[in-house]
């Protein structure tokens, strides 16, 4: 079929009837007919060839969000593309089935971009997931969804509002509006069985603790997938933070409630921790007392931490399918950590930014050099003043060995060894770092691309990294 052609070109979008609002989207077309945003699906092991054409009036370039690439096709900064530019794209997949997305990576536009619409799925597949799928007979697009949530800011005229002053750009852009697969008030009408949702925090800043909600009661879910694919055994929880750029892959037993009763999935109330320690003291917070909640004196009409509805499942009648979930999903190999290299990854804040090691992105600065085929554990940690930080390494997955120092509201969820939570078992490209935390990591850094690779490390809140936290590794 040749490459697939993306075309990123500035658009209208109603998010709302009638209410049209400039925005950004990738366009293709397959046999005819036109995408938007085109949910991209194929086979693990396969070659995969697109092009980028910039229709933008500004650079742009995609990266492949969890995917193991070669530098050069990874959408670096430096690979961004002028207006009317293109760039081609041509690599293999490899990959283990999985929830991947791909997404604007232009450089220090990467927060405004994103939020105007250029992101979307990747999904991958494989027997892993055919089975599982199989099992609990599931159908992609029908009980097995694909769910991206974000929020927005509009104006009264029903535009997307994206406007930060000198605190959001510091903090991270929030909107007051939540979207569920672009939709605001989502409303999703379920039978009484189990259904699959791929959950993807594609917002620029906000986090999310999740739950299912009947009434005032949370019910279970299971989770059986995060960033790079299926966990090894299905865990049934009752919440669990996204932070963005994270992928949570959950059944959700809708014969929980009866036709007629709503279901809501939520985000539950929590301690933002954003803490930037200025001015006046405030007792118990964060540990040093120095701390002023930022949340109080932001512009947000919805501050980090507040409870909110994502999605409604509206229940109707129908056969009730109770599922019989598989035992094992799929096989995952600790990384072999005897004799690895250790390094420490310190989080800091500096004047109005945020610095990984002491470094704010310079394009041609390399951070640290690691070797081929090498074993590393990274110690992330994260001061007691500043506020939580989603951590994204680009061409290689890793697993999270530990978390240390969690706030409450974290270890009262770290029940599966290590403090680790849920949303921290099997292969990761995105680690939420909380206040006064350090989450060890550990990275096989084996490759059979050519040359050096240079690859970035960021902070996933998209105006942090645009305000240059992140930082380029080099891999021989
Ligand atoms: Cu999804 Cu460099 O990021
Ligand atoms: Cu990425
Ligand atoms: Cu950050």
């Amino acid at each position: 079929a040749g490459p697939l052609k993306i075309r990123a070109t500035p658009a209208r979008f109603a998010f709302l009837p009638g209410r049209e609002s400039p925005f950004l989207l990738y366009l293709t077309e397959q046999a005819g007919k036109a995408y938007q945003n085109p949910i991209l699906r194929i086979e693990s092991g396969m070659r995969f060839t697109a092009s980028l054409d910039n229709g933008l009036a500004e650079a742009t370039i995609i990266h492949w969000h969890g995917l193991h690439v070669p530098a050069a096709m990874d959408g670096h900064p430096a690979s961004t593309i002028a207006p009317g530019g293109r760039y081609d794209y041509d690599f293999k997949v490899s990959n283990r089935g999985g929830t991947y997305w791909y997404h604007t990576h232009a450089h220090e536009l990467t927060a405004e971009q994103a939020y105007h619409g250029l992101a979307s799925f990747f999904l991958v597949d494989d027997d892993d997931q055919r089975r599982v799928n199989k099992a609990l007979d599931l159908q992609l697009g029908v009980t097995d969804l694909p769910l991206v949530i974000q929020d927005k800011q509009f104006d009264a005229q029903g535009k997307l509002l994206y406007k930060p002053d000198a605190h959001e750009a510091m903090m991270g852009w929030l909107g007051d509006t939540l979207l569920a697969n672009l939709t605001p008030n989502a409303v999703h009408t379920v039978t009484p069985r189990t259904y699959r949702l791929r959950l993807l925090n594609g917002s620029n800043a906000r986090i999310y603790r999740l739950a299912f909600v009947k009434g005032k009661t949370a019910l279970n879910f299971t989770v059986i997938g995060t960033d790079g694919g299926l966990i090894e055994r299905p865990e049934t929880v009752g919440e669990a933070f996204l932070a963005p750029g994270e992928r949570l892959d959950v059944l959700f037993d809708a014969g929980q409630a009866q036709p007629g009763e709503d279901i809501f999935l939520k985000s539950l109330a929590f301690d933002p921790m954003e803490n930037e320690g200025s001015s006046a003291g405030m007792p118990g917070m964060g540990g040093m007392g120095m701390g002023r909640m930022m949340a109080s004196m932001s512009s947000s009409r919805l501050p980090l931490g507040l409870e909110f509805n994502i999605l409604k499942l509206s229940v109707t009648a129908g056969e009730r399918i109770v599922a019989k979930l598989p035992t094992t999903l799929s096989q995952v190999k600790p990384i072999p950590t005897g004799g690895a290299a250790q390094r420490k990854i310190e989080l800091s804040m500096g004047q109005m930014r945020f610095l990984i090691n002491g470094y704010t992105f310079r394009m041609d600065e390399i951070a640290f050099d690691v070797k081929r085929s090498a074993v590393e554990i990274w110690n992330i940690s994260n001061p007691t003043l500043g506020m939580p930080h989603p951590m994204h390494i680009h061409g290689f997955s890793f697993q999270v060995l530990e978390r240390i120092g969690s706030p409450p509201q974290v270890a009262a969820t770290a029940r599966f060894g290590q403090g680790r939570t849920v949303s921290d078992l099997g292969w990761k490209d995105t680690v939420l770092v909380w206040p006064g935390e350090s989450v060890r990591i550990a990275i096989d850094f084996t490759h059979d691309f050519s040359g050096d690779q240079t690859y970035v490390f960021h902070c996933h809140n998209l105006e942090h990294e645009d305000a240059g936290m992140m930082i380029n590794f080099r891999v021989q």
